[in-house]
């Protein structure tokens, strides 16, 4: 991929947007958009379905069931192909503002804007879903200056807005179809919400979720009377199953997103904030998966307050809106950030895309620091917990106020949902400072001499130290990795003008995900090994994932590292390091994509040159962390 250089004005994806909001204050002049490519249609080939049916407790309650055999056509229509690296921005930019000029009347059997209205207002949600308050968060509204209103979707009986959707879908539909049941795919939230919505509305459903599914997952939708299937490693695997089985059975297939029914059912959430707003709203955050909840709400917001922005909120490495949005098409993702699998979606939904880029004002993007920073900030405003997806809509509202120096207006952030996965608490309270700013991660070289240590921590004088790691080394020189708590910003630069003045060379790894998710842990010892190659993988969290990855590469190369960093995901982080001679680098690419896992080679990375070979990169020291 080619860079495209940081200026926002040369960038050609840039100018062929429409201009930010005129109410937006500075110029975009950090817009990183890291590559671009070119226009092609069908270059997308998604696999068939190769599911395996898994039986797991007593999830499934049919006999054993196989996957679809059928040579029925792709999962997801031949869509261009993108990496979440092919557009990003600075947090808090609203970027990705949706083209309009292009668009079509709604003349072509596509429901209106009116009709969506019509329809979200007399909607029957409430049969299950409660209306949710808007809560004022004093704390947070005094931080930054605005007042920040938070929608409690978390509040809602399965902790998540997506029963209205679903509800709404199911009411609709005749006493005959529901009489044949219902069938869904879900690895999360939508699978409770069918499941309550079947039983309040006595009818049978089948859930369909990967066999990497929690159990508290699955066991939680079980609760609420649906039947579980386990089939597939992935969610597309669980989808194609249920859709043929839906098929096969008489089963209506309930979508997640991609519904008019559905659609209309989150609107509600959009209905509820117009009447329950004690002022002019500034904008509504929104967090955004397959774009439903987005779109109902646009579709009703607009219409009766059409001042109010709508900004949709995607994780960095999840924004197949953004992408969607910028592009004027939609995208698949060739990869996907799992850590707020609730928002992890690939490819965005038709209705929803057709309605985001009417009505939508863009999307702003965040990275998983600032997600974690924002569930601590939910903690201490309410002592609520809000899953990753859930905290979403709170962390785009807080980076865009920053940014555009919003002052003294209402805002509001959609509280999604609090479907915690109680495993991925470790990660949130380890990120969460340093998504807030308030702890950095750094390295410091030091003379391997006695009495460096004791002056290095006089150096680093007042500060709180919150981790530190280091390892005797036989070299002139050592290396330590460590921690602070940090106050303001001045505290920091002026610790690390102590260090340089000291000729200590400091770097800053607060951003570099590789050491916060391994390096940290693994830095010790410096082996002189030829030819090492260093990757990223995703394993699927299941059964002999392990095995099947050492099948590919041992004994045919020499795995001289590893480490595993669960995170409560579906898929688990792995860093491996193999010896590969580059006569043989084709080969084990090749052998690695075959092998099915999202990978990625770590070419050059300066801090696993500092911290596992010792090889301080050419860099000055300090490179720059913008705390504020
Ligand atoms: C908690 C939470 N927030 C946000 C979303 C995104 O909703 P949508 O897919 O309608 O964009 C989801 C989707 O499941 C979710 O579970």
């Amino acid at each position: 991929m080619e860079a495209l250089g940081l200026m926002a004005m040369k960038s050609p994806l840039f100018l062929s947007r429409a201009s930010p909001s005129p109410t937006v204050e500075k110029s975009p002049l950090k817009l990183h958009i890291r590559a671009t490519f070119p226009k092609r249609k069908g270059d997308a080939s998604p696999k068939q379905p190769s599911a395996a049916v898994a039986v797991i407790g007593n999830a499934v309650t049919q006999s054993p069931v196989s996957p679809p055999q059928s040579s029925e056509p792709l999962l997801i229509p031949p869509l261009r192909k993108a990496s979440p690296d092919d557009l990003q921005y600075p947090p808090g930019y609203l970027g990705a503002v949706p083209d309009r000029t292009a668009m079509g009347d709604g003349g072509d059997g596509t429901i209106n804007a009116m009709g969506y209205l019509t329809n979200i207002i007399s909607t029957k949600v409430y049969d299950v879903a409660m209306e949710t308050p808007l809560q004022l968060a004093p704390k947070l509204s005094e931080r930054w200056g605005v007042n920040v209103w938070l929608k409690r979707e978390d509040l809602q009986p399965v902790f998540s807005f997506k029963l209205r959707g679903a509800y709404n879908m199911m009411a609709k539909l005749p006493r005959e179809k529901l009489d044949r049941g219902v069938i869904c795919s879900s690895a999360g939230n939508h699978a409770q919400g069918v499941a309550l919505a079947a039983k309040k509305l006595n009818c049978n459903a089948v859930i369909v979720m990967p066999v990497t599914t929690p159990k508290i997952k699955w066991r939680s939708v079980e609760q609420l009377g649906a039947t579980v299937v386990l089939v597939g490693d992935s969610y597309d695997e669980a989808q194609a199953y249920a859709k043929k089985q839906g098929e096969n059975e008489g089963r209506t297939f309930i979508p997640p997103f991609d519904h008019p029914d559905v659609i209309m059912g989150q609107g509600t959430v959009g209905m509820e904030i117009v009447r329950q707003a004690k002022g002019p709203i500034h904008a509504i955050f929104i967090p955004v998966g397959g774009g439903g909840l987005i779109a109902g709400i646009a579709a009703y917001v607009k219409r009766v307050s059409p001042q109010v922005k709508i900004i949709g909120v995607e994780p960095s490495d999840a924004n197949a809106m953004a992408l969607s949005l910028h592009h004027g098409e939609r995208v698949v993702l060739d990869q996907l950030g799992g850590f707020a699998d609730g928002v992890a979606v690939k490819v965005v939904g038709e209705e929803t895309f057709r309605l985001c880029t009417e009505l939508v004002d863009g999307v702003v993007l965040v990275n998983r620091d600032a997600i974690c920073a924002s569930i601590k900030d939910m903690f201490e405003e309410k002592r609520n917990i809000l899953e990753p997806a859930g905290a979403l809509a709170l962390a785009g509202a807080e980076a865009y106020c920053k940014y555009y120096g919003l002052k003294g207006k209402n805002v509001i952030a959609i509280t999604s949902g609090a479907n915690m996965n109680f495993d991925k608490l470790r990660v949130v309270t380890e990120l969460a400072n340093v998504g807030r700013r308030q702890e950095a991660v750094l390295a410091t070289v030091m003379p391997e001499k006695p009495g460096s240590f004791k002056r290095f921590c006089e150096l680093v004088g007042s500060m709180n130290i919150t981790e530190f790691k280091y390892r005797c080394s036989s070299d002139k020189e050592a290396v330590v990795l460590y921690g602070v708590g940090v106050h303001t910003v001045w505290q920091l630069k002026e610790m690390q003008g102590r260090m340089e003045a000291e000729n200590l060379k400091t770097y800053d790894f607060t951003r570099n995900d590789l050491v916060k998710d391994h390096l940290r842990y693994l830095m010790g010892g410096r082996p002189n090994l030829q030819n090492e190659v260093l990757c990223r993988f995703i394993f699927p969290e299941k059964p002999r994932a392990l095995m099947k990855f050492l099948d590919v590469v041992s004994p045919r190369w020499n795995i001289t590292l590893f480490h595993y960093r669960g995170q409560g995901e579906t898929g688990a982080n792995v860093l491996v390091a193999i010896q590969v001679p580059d006569s043989e680098m084709n080969e084990f690419k090749q052998r690695a994509s075959d092998l099915g896992y999202d990978y990625q080679v770590v070419v050059n990375d300066d801090a696993f040159r500092l911290l596992m070979y010792f090889l301080p990169h050419p860099t000055p020291p300090f490179s720059s962390m913008t705390t504020t």
